[in-house]
């Protein structure tokens, strides 16, 4: 394993065992809101807190985004982007699909990723150019090559309703031309199962940086296909963004085509 994913894999198992033992006892836990329907409790700072703790002892000049302590002043080429728990409404429901999501990006480039579900104990990890793992297991993208036969996942819109009637014709002609469609709750988990075949497809619209860093090197070191919702870069800035097999890409994009606005599509 590279030396530098193997201390972002610790400072994983760190978090996750912060979370772990606070899924014990969730109606202890202090839970403060930080917009409409967009919730902290003390575990996402306390993971945070770990993460970076367990990262700075050994690159003390890295910079870091996380998404509870924000943007760090530095110089450095190298930024560590975490999300300390991805799913934060589902922790605190007790409803299992929650992971912590931690990336290297270098000079803009992402290289190294770890998403680590502590409840299930899986850890899914990328190198840049190196493939993508689950446990140590090689995974690749799915092999289905029809969209009438995939299963995709997408994240619906619940903070900010300014693209929901968008969503909504996505949807609906998603659910048209698919075999199903999941909304699990964890974006950064949503593209490990990408990743894992376990999700044909994954689409959604306005997430951040932390969201969806490692998942993207997770998809494309298991073979599958990173883009905005219209097929050009720049998906880790706008948060829109599509996750495919290369199989079934190009007909995903021909769904969302009809539906994009001009800001989506910028
Ligand atoms: C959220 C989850 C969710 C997605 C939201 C994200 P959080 O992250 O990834 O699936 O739909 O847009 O903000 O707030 O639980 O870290
Ligand atoms: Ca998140
Ligand atoms: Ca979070």
């Amino acid at each position: 394993m590279h030396p530098m994913l193997n201390i972002a894999v610790k400072a994983a198992r760190r978090a996750g065992a912060i979370i772990n033992r606070a899924s014990q006892d969730i109606g202890t836990l202090t839970v403060k809101s930080k917009n409409f329907n967009d919730f902290v409790s003390e575990v996402d700072v306390a993971a945070e807190r770990a993460i970076i703790d367990t990262l700075k002892e050994v690159y003390p000049t890295h910079g870091f985004l996380g998404e509870e302590s924000g943007s760090t002043a530095h110089t450095s080429d190298f930024i560590w982007i975490i999300d300390p728990l991805d799913g934060t409404t589902n922790f605190l429901h007790n409803f299992p699909q929650y992971c912590v999501s931690i990336a290297l990006q270098h000079k803009g480039e992402i290289t190294q990723a770890v998403i680590y579900e502590p409840n299930r104990n899986d850890l899914y990890t990328a190198t840049k150019g190196r493939g993508a793992f689950l446990n140590d297991k090689r995974i690749r993208v799915s092999k289905c090559d029809k969209l009438q036969e995939s299963l995709v996942g997408t994240g619906f819109p619940f903070r900010d309703f300014k693209h929901l009637d968008t969503y909504l014709g996505m949807f609906k002609s998603m659910l048209q031309k698919t075999t199903g469609i999941r909304r699990p709750g964890s974006a950064a988990l949503d593209l490990a199962y990408v990743a894992n075949g376990s999700l044909d497809a994954f689409w959604e619209i306005g997430l951040s940086p932390w969201d969806i860093a490692a998942g993207s090197l997770l998809v494309q070191e298991a073979g599958g296909i990173i883009s905005n919702l219209n097929g050009k870069e720049g998906w880790l800035q706008s948060g829109n963004i599509l996750a495919a097999s290369p199989k079934i890409y190009d007909a995903m994009l021909e769904v969302l085509a009809p539906h994009l606005t001009e800001e989506i599509k910028a």
